[in-house]
């Protein structure tokens, strides 16, 4: 069941860059980015797989973020990495625009092998 939360406006977050959103879910809170690049909006958990750094502090482009620490770079489309050292995947979250919102559907994380269901066009 797709469970969409407003994040933040689309305002909020500039060409090529991201920001740090906490979400209410199931008791706890969920700690995400939410980059705008290439046009598009994503949501991508806020710690890079290699060790705990928020992604949200490092830089995007081209339809990339790249950790600060060590360099990895994470595709915003399936949150695989792209450059070592990270090897591991971070999870991703639909995200959707509608006016001036940013929505995120919190319920799960996408299936990077599925439809490219992961962000609307901008
Ligand atoms: S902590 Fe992100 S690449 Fe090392």
């Amino acid at each position: 069941m797709s469970t969409l939360v407003r994040v933040c406006s689309v305002d909020d977050v500039p060409p090529e860059s991201a920001i740090p959103v906490e979400v209410p879910r199931n008791g706890s809170r969920l700690e995400l980015a939410i980059v705008h690049s290439n046009g598009v909006f994503y949501a991508i958990y806020d710690e890079c797989s290699h060790a705990q750094i928020p992604l949200s502090e490092g830089d995007v482009g081209e339809g990339e973020i790249e950790c600060y620490l060590h360099g990895s770079r994470f595709d915003l489309r399936t949150g695989e990495p792209i450059g070592l050292p990270a090897t591991e995947p971070v999870p991703i979250y639909r995200c959707l625009v509608e006016g001036n919102d940013v929505l995120v559907d919190v319920s799960a994380p996408l299936d990077p092998t599925a439809a490219p269901t992961y962000a609307q066009e901008f």
